[in-house]
């Protein structure tokens, strides 16, 4: 960590909490000494981080759901806020991704994508608000370049995570005068992630040499943004996007993405 931050006291809920950039950020807040909830499909998944998370001293507690769910959501919600009271801190990062040009996705294909990424922050975040320390509480949603750069192969998650920015912005309009904070985070390539290793099979140097910064991202590089958010710190800070990103944001999508595949439809 750049500069310590003290969360001790502070009730954190990570959604998609179990794996990547959002364990990741959940990891940072537990050692920082915040109690922390995450929640995600697979159970399995979910016990694995809640021993990652506990080797920190703290109070964790894991919940398997879907976030396509929403009574399922605002259950895991409820019972998160039962045990630690209201949440300070609520990260929205569940999301499903995968390559596929448009002429090689179903509708169902383009649905699914939309639905854990953008129907299922709208979920997180709806069910939340009655659980949401007020005046207070940050949400911080996780996006992506894709949401403003058009990428190819990646319709649905472009398209999912551009409603997700505006989600964020209409919650921030809608929700600043219950003291609640609403920003979104869009990581670049993160190494060492699912996303990277669903929608990234170049070697590794040829993709380090499009980003300006010449590197991946880290998982601390995305968590310490969350931490700063969530901070009072960042307590004038709402409706913003901000890029943690080694610039990508700078580039577009097509330059991004890999050429050959960019227009190719799938067999
Ligand atoms: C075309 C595909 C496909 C592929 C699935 N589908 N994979 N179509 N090419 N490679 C289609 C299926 O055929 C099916 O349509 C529909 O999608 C639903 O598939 P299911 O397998 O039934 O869905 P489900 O089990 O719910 O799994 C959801 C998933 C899966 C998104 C498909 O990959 C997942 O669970 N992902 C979670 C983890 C993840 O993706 N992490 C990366 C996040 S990174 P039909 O018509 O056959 O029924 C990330 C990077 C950010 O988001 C940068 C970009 C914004
Ligand atoms: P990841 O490792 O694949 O993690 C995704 C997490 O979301 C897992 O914990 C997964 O757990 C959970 N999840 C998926 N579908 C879910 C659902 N329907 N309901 C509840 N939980 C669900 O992903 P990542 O690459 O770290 O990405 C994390 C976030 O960063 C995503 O929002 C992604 O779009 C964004 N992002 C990533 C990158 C990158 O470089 N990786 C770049 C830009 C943006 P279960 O399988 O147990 O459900």
């Amino acid at each position: 960590m750049n500069r310590s931050y003290d969360f001790s006291g502070r009730n954190v809920f990570v959604s998609g909490g179990t794996s990547g950039i959002n364990l990741g950020i959940a990891d940072a807040f537990a050692a920082a000494g915040a109690r922390v909830a995450v929640m995600s499909r697979n159970a399995e998944r979910v016990r694995a981080a809640e021993a990652q998370l506990a080797r920190h001293g703290g109070e964790v507690f894991g919940q398997a759901a879907d976030v396509r769910d929403y009574d399922g959501v605002h259950a895991a919600l409820a019972a998160a806020h039962a045990r630690f009271g209201d949440i300070d801190v609520l990260v929205s990062g569940a999301a499903g991704n995968f390559l596929a040009p448009a002429l090689g996705l179903s509708s169902n294909g383009f649905k699914v994508v939309i639905d854990i990424d953008l129907n299922g922050t709208f979920h997180v975040l709806r069910a939340a608000h009655e659980f949401l320390r007020k005046p207070g509480a940050s949400i911080i949603n996780i996006s992506a370049p894709q949401s403003y750069n058009p990428a190819p192969m990646q319709v649905h998650a472009c398209a999912a995570k551009a409603g997700l920015d505006q989600v964020m912005r209409v919650l921030a309009l809608e929700w600043g005068e219950h003291g609640i904070r609403v920003n979104s985070i869009s990581p670049g390539p993160i190494e060492g992630t699912g996303g990277v290793q669903r929608l990234v099979s170049e070697a590794r140097p040829a993709v380090e040499g499009r980003i300006p910064l010449r590197r991946m991202g880290t998982l601390a590089d995305i968590a310490h943004m969350a931490m700063f958010l969530g901070s009072s710190d960042a307590s004038y800070i709402t409706g913003a996007l901000i890029p943690v990103d080694g610039g990508v944001s700078l580039l577009g999508g097509r330059n991004y993405a890999r050429p050959a595949e960019a227009t190719a439809p799938s067999p």
